[in-house]
């Protein structure tokens, strides 16, 4: 008869095995009596969506600091989350931290409901992060399924219904797994394992604690699961960016429209981003110049190529489309990253190798 997964050898392996990150209570600490922040955990968790536990570090470590509260975050200006966001990608998440933010703040006292169900009518809380939250930070036991606790239950119990039509099943499954005590430890089992051990390529089935009872290391299979409904290809969008310096070196730059991509975000004039030819739309009238080569980025939905245009303007000029920002308060590292790139074009240009460099949000 085959082994049973059992929780606590997975806790057990989490004791000796868990992760370090700026937000987590280890094991040893939380036997101890540390209760960790659940505004700490819900920041973490909104910002790792989508993204690396190693590219989030950093953000988290700024962020906390600047905002070391709820109620902290909930009293900044939208342009500076922006800002502290820029790279992290999913800008919506960002508008939504900050409605959170504010809602705790003036509807809760600052503190995190704890239930599920409550934390679901807070802006940008989704079935993932409520659980995550009230699992992690209040130690209910609620269920986790993220990407990798969806291979580890797709392999544990040879599921090969293709994702996303196996997302029910695979939560029946994570769900009869949680256990009562312990849950916040648990959750965050699970997903180190999926990260580090049951990995997409190359698992190391010879160090997983759950090893015996696993169906699919057992059947050979493991290495083909989870099994994946094909993508549709990302159509290739095309446009125009444009980039006005002034001769102070102040840069135009426009705050996008809060809905839509990138909403909130700063970025450089330009045309809509279509399937078809772009038409030139300069945010002024100046003397553009085209820079070879194009700026490229991938979105969820579609490939963006996108042409470079600059110009230098003399300091009476004005633009609709936004508003020059002085040399000392321009920071690269404001930008989305697709912006970002357009001004690595311009920069690396030999024509505008003029271009004074930017700060970097260290210096
Ligand atoms: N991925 C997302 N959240 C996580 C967490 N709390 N622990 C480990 N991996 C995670």
């Amino acid at each position: 008869m085959r082994e049973i997964a059992d929780p606590s050898t997975l806790l057990e392996w989490y004791d000796h095995n868990a992760r370090l990150m700026p937000w987590r209570v280890s094991p040893q600490d939380r036997r101890a009596g540390v209760q960790p922040d659940p505004y700490r955990i819900w920041l973490s968790e909104v910002m790792l969506q989508q993204t690396t536990v190693a590219a989030v570090k950093e953000y988290f470590v700024r962020f906390t600091r600047r905002w070391p509260s709820v109620t902290d975050l909930a009293g900044a200006k939208d342009a500076d989350v922006m800002g502290e966001w820029a790279g992290l990608g999913y800008y919506a998440r960002a508008r939504n931290l900050l409605k959170c933010a504010r809602v705790i703040a003036d509807e809760y006292d600052g503190i995190f409901p704890n239930t599920h169900a409550e934390l679901l009518t807070l802006p940008g809380i989704g079935p993932y992060t409520a659980a995550a939250v009230s699992s992690i930070a209040y130690d209910l036991p609620e269920t986790v399924l993220d990407g990798n606790v969806e291979r580890v239950m797709s392999r544990l119990y040879d599921i090969h219904t293709p994702l996303p039509t196996s997302k029910p099943e695979l939560m029946e499954l994570a769900q009869a797994l949680t256990p009562q005590k312990r849950a916040g430890d648990y959750a965050q089992a699970v997903m180190d394992l999926g990260a580090t051990i049951c990995t997409p390529k190359n698992p190391a089935c010879g160090l997983c604690p759950w090893r015996k009872p696993c169906i699919g290391q057992a059947a050979g299979t493991h290495l083909e699961l989870p099994k994946k409904l094909p993508k549709k290809a990302k159509p290739i969008r095309k446009g125009i960016a444009y980039i006005a310096k002034r001769v102070d070196g102040a840069y135009l730059l426009e705050t996008r429209p809060d809905a839509g991509l990138l909403g909130g975000m700063l970025g450089w004039p330009g045309t809509d981003w279509i399937e078809g030819e772009p038409t030139e739309r300069p945010p002024m009238k100046a003397q553009w110049k085209t820079l070879a080569g194009e700026a490229r980025h991938t979105f969820t939905h579609f490939h963006l190529r996108l042409v470079v245009k600059t110009a230098l303007v003399p300091m009476d000029r004005a633009s609709k489309a936004g508003d020059f920002v002085p040399l000392q308060d321009f920071r690269v590292s404001d930008l989305p990253t697709v912006m970002r790139k357009v001004f690595d074009l311009a920069s690396d240009a030999p024509k505008i190798g003029r271009m004074p460099s930017a700060r970097s949000k260290t210096t």
